[in-house]
């Protein structure tokens, strides 16, 4: 059937609305987001998070309406994000697409947030199945066999803290703004993406991922340099530029390292593969993108990853998958919760 569809995306700090139709694809993408709002507590306030949202929701949903030229009247589907993510926020996307999907009558889906990250690089490629996708994000790090839409499985998973969020904590160590990614890529490059540190690797062989040791590794190893006072919890040389370029450095080289090793380690598990996709907030970075291609240029797989403004959080994705289950008749009734499953 022919669907035209609006997504709520509001999980954890983008308010974030998008328009799909099966005529014309993606018709608009809009969000806001609260980086800025967090930046000075170092990390997301939920409380901060959900009175932003319940400020910019209507606004947002607007947007992506009046860009896409269309009116609620013209809507056959709403979706939404429905986990998982930060309760109070979830609760602010999941209450306003219910209201409007009970209003207008329309059908509503409710939308898992990393199926949403899995497909995102599909929006604009055309991939083929099946294919090992990585999903490195804030709160995220996970690998997945996906064989087609709606069909993937969880191959691989962080068993503490996800890739982002080791980024974030590094730079926070040193005085770094958060988010910590995209600053940690800027000094990497200054750097020239040289190892100097040589921070632990992971050593064992399996498919899933660990990362907060290698924080409490960067956190001894600036110990060791005089550069950190473990009781007093503070960081000795903030003025030391070179220092933060050769963290940043090091920290992006051993990521690229740990990526690359599990990912060939997942193509040789699933030689079927066809392609490698990236995808996620960490997707953002130049160097582990250029990492990953040289390595599916390497084992003859194609390779794939969004756009920045599809890695981090935005509806469009929601959109697209709300668009195939759509197809596939998978809707939601309006008992749809946050605690609820696809
Ligand atoms: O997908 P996302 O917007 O939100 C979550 O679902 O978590 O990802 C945000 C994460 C942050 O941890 C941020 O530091 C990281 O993505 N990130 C990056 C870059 N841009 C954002 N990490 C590495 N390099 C980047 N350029
Ligand atoms: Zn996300």
């Amino acid at each position: 059937m022919t669907e035209r569809i609006l997504a709520i995306e509001s999980s954890c700090d983008e308010t974030a609305a998008a328009v799909y139709t099966t005529e014309h694809g993606l018709m608009s993408s809009v969000l806001f987001s609260q980086t800025e709002l967090h930046a000075r507590f170092g990390g997301v306030i939920p409380e901060v998070a959900s009175r932003s949202h319940i400020q910019k929701i209507n606004g947002i949903v607007q947007e992506a309406l009046d860009q896409a030229h269309m009116s609620l009247d013209d809507l056959t589907t709403i979706a939404v994000t429905s986990k998982p993510g930060l309760p109070g926020s979830l609760l602010v996307g999941l209450c306003f697409a219910k209201s409007l999907a009970f209003v207008k009558k329309t059908k509503l889906i409710g939308i898992d947030h990393l199926e949403g990250h899995v497909y995102s690089a599909h929006i604009e490629n055309n991939i083929p199945f099946p294919y090992i996708c990585l999903t490195a994000s804030g709160g995220h790090t996970s690998l997945y066999f996906v064989e087609d839409f709606g069909t993937f499985t969880l191959i691989g998973t962080t068993r503490d803290d996800a890739a982002g969020e080791a980024f974030d904590k590094v730079a926070k160590l040193v005085h770094l703004p958060y988010p910590g990614g995209p600053v940690i890529e800027k000094l990497a490059k200054e750097a020239q993406f040289v190892d100097f540190f040589n921070y632990p690797r992971l050593k064992d062989k399996n498919l899933d991922f660990s990362f907060s040791g290698l924080k409490t590794a960067v956190l001894y190893d600036l110990v060791k340099r005089d550069a950190y006072n473990l009781q007093e919890k503070r960081f000795l040389q903030p003025d030391n530029l070179e220092l933060k370029k050769q963290v940043s450095s090091s920290i992006l080289v051993c990521m690229g390292d740990i990526f690359e090793q599990r990912l060939a380690l997942a193509l040789k598990t699933y030689p079927q593969s066809k392609a490698l996709v990236f995808v996620g907030g960490v997707a953002c970075n130049a160097y582990l993108k250029n990492r990953l291609a040289t390595l599916a240029q390497r084992t003859k797989k194609q390779f794939f990853t969004p756009s920045p403004r599809y890695c981090t959080d935005n509806a469009g994705m929601i959109a697209f998958v709300a668009h195939y289950k759509a197809q596939q008749d998978k809707f939601s009734d309006l008992t749809l919760d946050i605690r609820q499953s696809r």
